[in-house]
């Protein structure tokens, strides 16, 4: 089975007034599809600068990450985007909804920067905002939502693309058990339903109990554990 992801030999360094700071150094792995996997390592390790290089937000310092056998430092901007919106959902540390805009507005954007028909794009958000509970909050923003809805926007924004693969990054960080247990069933449906492959980062440890493989970042390496 072809891998959806590979990093080979991924460095990254954050350069600031001159100064290079190492923070992922030779990193190799790869995601298989429908494959389950949790990144798990202290704040401020680099998970989510390693996000960032994976969905091409970011460019190695050294190294490459492959998507689907495309080497993203290769193609143009628009391949890059194209490719990462054919093929990855992201939801962020911090949802990154856009506040003056309704919540079937906010998940029916990927489909519309894709030029997808507005009505049938709107039907669509609306089918899986009802499936993550939210049929009664279409026309509510951000601001009028709590952080469990939010975070539930969030994840179906990432969905509706049916991406190959679902990057989130501390997707129950800011909420409590009740509705982070919400959201983790809704990721792990999500795979079980459409064999996407998850790469979960977090700091719980439920959540990374119920992946497949555990790689934990820790002095700037990846280790399996
Ligand atoms: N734009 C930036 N410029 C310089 N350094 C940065 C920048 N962004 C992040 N860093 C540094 O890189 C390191 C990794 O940051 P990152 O956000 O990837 O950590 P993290 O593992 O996601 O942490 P957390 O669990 O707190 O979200 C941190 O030491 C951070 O200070
Ligand atoms: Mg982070």
């Amino acid at each position: 089975m072809s891998n959806i992801i590979e990093c080979r030999s991924l460095c990254f360094s954050y350069s600031e007034g001159g100064t290079k700071t190492l923070v992922l150094d030779n990193l190799n792995f790869e995601i298989k599809p429908g494959e389950k996997l949790a990144i798990i390592g202290q704040s401020g390790c680099g998970k989510s600068t390693l996000l960032n290089l994976i969905a091409g937000l970011d460019k190695p310092s050294e190294g490459d990450v492959l998507i689907k056998s495309s080497n993203i430092a290769m193609l143009n901007e628009k391949e890059r985007t194209e490719l990462r919106s054919e093929n990855l959902g992201f939801v962020y540390q911090f949802h990154h909804l856009l506040n003056d805009f309704s919540a079937l507005y906010n998940v029916s954007l990927p489909l519309l920067i894709k030029n997808i028909d507005k009505r049938k794009a709107i039907k669509l958000a609306e089918d899986i905002l009802k499936k993550v509970g939210l049929e009664n909050r279409l026309q509510h923003k951000p601001s009028q939502l709590s952080g469990g809805e939010r975070q539930r926007v969030a994840i179906a924004r990432a969905m509706i693309s049916e991406p190959a693969c679902l990057l989130a990054d501390e997707p129950t960080g800011n909420l409590d058990a009740d509705n982070a247990n919400d959201i983790l069933d809704l990721i792990i449906e999500l795979n079980d339903n459409q064999n996407t492959a998850l790469i979960v980062v977090t700091h719980d440890s439920t959540i990374a109990n119920r992946m497949d493989r555990k790689l934990e970042l820790s002095n700037k390496k990846l280790h399996e554990v």
